[in-house]
C-alpha cells in the first residue's frame, strides 16, 4: 500500500522532562533528537512527505518563559540542523500563521524554505502557530476574496478547488497520522487533510520516539485495509485484478 504522507503530533516533551525532575524545556530540547531520527527513517523508508506539529495556535497560552524557550530552540534548531538536512535531501517548508513570529524568525523561515537540496528525498513541513480551524478560516477568506474579484466562479467550487486554499494544498492527503505521548485527541492539528488518514496513538513520550517506533507503526499501517467507503470484498477484488 502506498504511503506518501505521514503527519505527527509530537507530544510528551514536558512529561518526559518532569519524569526526570528537569524543567519542561529540557524535554523540548530532547525532542529535537527524535525529530532527527524520524526524518532519517522517512528518508530510509522512501516516504516523500512528512508534516510535524511543532507549535499550535493554542500553545501561546503556555507560561511566557516556556514560549520564549520554544522560540529560541526553534531558531537554534533551524540554524543547526538545516545544512545536514539539505545534505540528506530534505526540503523544508512551514505552515501556520507565521505573521505572529518575530521578524528574525520569519526571515529565517523564509530563508530556510528557499533552500533546495540537490535531490529532494523528503518534503518536510513544520507546522508552527498552526491550527486546523485557522487553516479553514484562512482558506475561506482567500476563496471569498477570489470569488469577489471574479477570479473564481462560485459554481466551480468543488472539493478539489477548495483544497487548493488549504495549507498543504500541493501535497498528497495525509495517509498516516501519529500522535505520541498517549493522549487520544487531534488538538486542532490538520482537520480537512486527515479525512481518510489512518490514525495511530502511541504512548511513547516524544523524546523517546525513534526510527524503530516509526518502522513498527508503518508495518502496522501496511497491514490495515483502507476501504474509503467500499467493502472489504471490493478492495480484495481490486487487488487481485
Ligand atoms: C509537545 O510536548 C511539544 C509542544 C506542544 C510544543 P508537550 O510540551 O505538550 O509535553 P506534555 O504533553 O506536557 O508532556
Ligand atoms: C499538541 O500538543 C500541539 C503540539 C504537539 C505542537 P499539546 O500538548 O499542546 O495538546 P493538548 O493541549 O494536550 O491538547
Ligand atoms: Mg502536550
Amino acid at each position: 500500500m502506498s504511503l506518501k504522507h505521514i503527519a505527527i503530533i509530537m507530544d510528551g516533551n514536558g512529561r518526559w522532562a518532569t519524569q526526570r525532575k528537569r524543567p519542561r524545556t529540557f524535554g523540548h530540547q530532547a525532542g529535537v533528537k527524535a525529530v532527527r531520527a524520524v526524518i532519517e527513517s522517512c528518508v530510509e523508508l522512501n516516504i516523500p512527505h512528512l508534516t510535524l506539529f511543532a507549535f499550535s495556535s493554542e500553545n501561546w497560552s503556555r507560561p511566557e518563559k516556556e514560549v520564549k524557550r520554544l522560540m529560541d530552540l526553534f531558531m537554534r534548531s533551524l540554524n543547526k540542523e538545516t545544512p545536514e538536512l539539505l545534505k540528506q535531501g530534505v526540503k523544508q517548508n512551514f505552515i501556520g500563521d507565521l505573521s505572529r513570529f518575530s521578524d528574525k524568525l520569519q526571515n529565517k523561515m523564509t530563508e530556510v524554505a528557499s533552500l533546495q537540496p540537490i535531490q529532494t528525498k523528503l518534503n518536510l513541513t513544520i507546522a508552527v502557530n498552526y491550527g486546523g480551524r485557522w487553516d479553514m478560516l484562512q482558506a475561506a477568506r482567500q476563496l471569498a476574496r477570489d470569488v469577489k474579484s471574479n477570479l473564481v466562479d462560485e459554481a466551480s467550487i468543488d472539493e478539489k478547488r477548495l483544497n487548493d486554499y488549504f495549507s498543504l494544498a500541493n501535497k498528497p492527503q495525509v495517509d498516516l497520522l501519529i500522535r505520541t505521548g498517549g493522549e487520544h485527541r487531534i488538538s486542532n492539528f490538520l482537520l480537512w487533510q486527515i479525512a481518510y488518514a489512518e490514525i495511530f496513538f502511541d504512548d511513547t513520550l516524544w523524546p523517546d520516539f525513534d526510527g524503530q517506533n516509526l518502522t513498527q507503526i508503518v508495518t502496522e499501517f501496511n497491514r490495515r485495509e483502507r476501504r474509503f467507503g467500499q467493502t472489504s470484498q471490493q478492495i480484495k477484488e481490486q487487488k487481485d485484478a
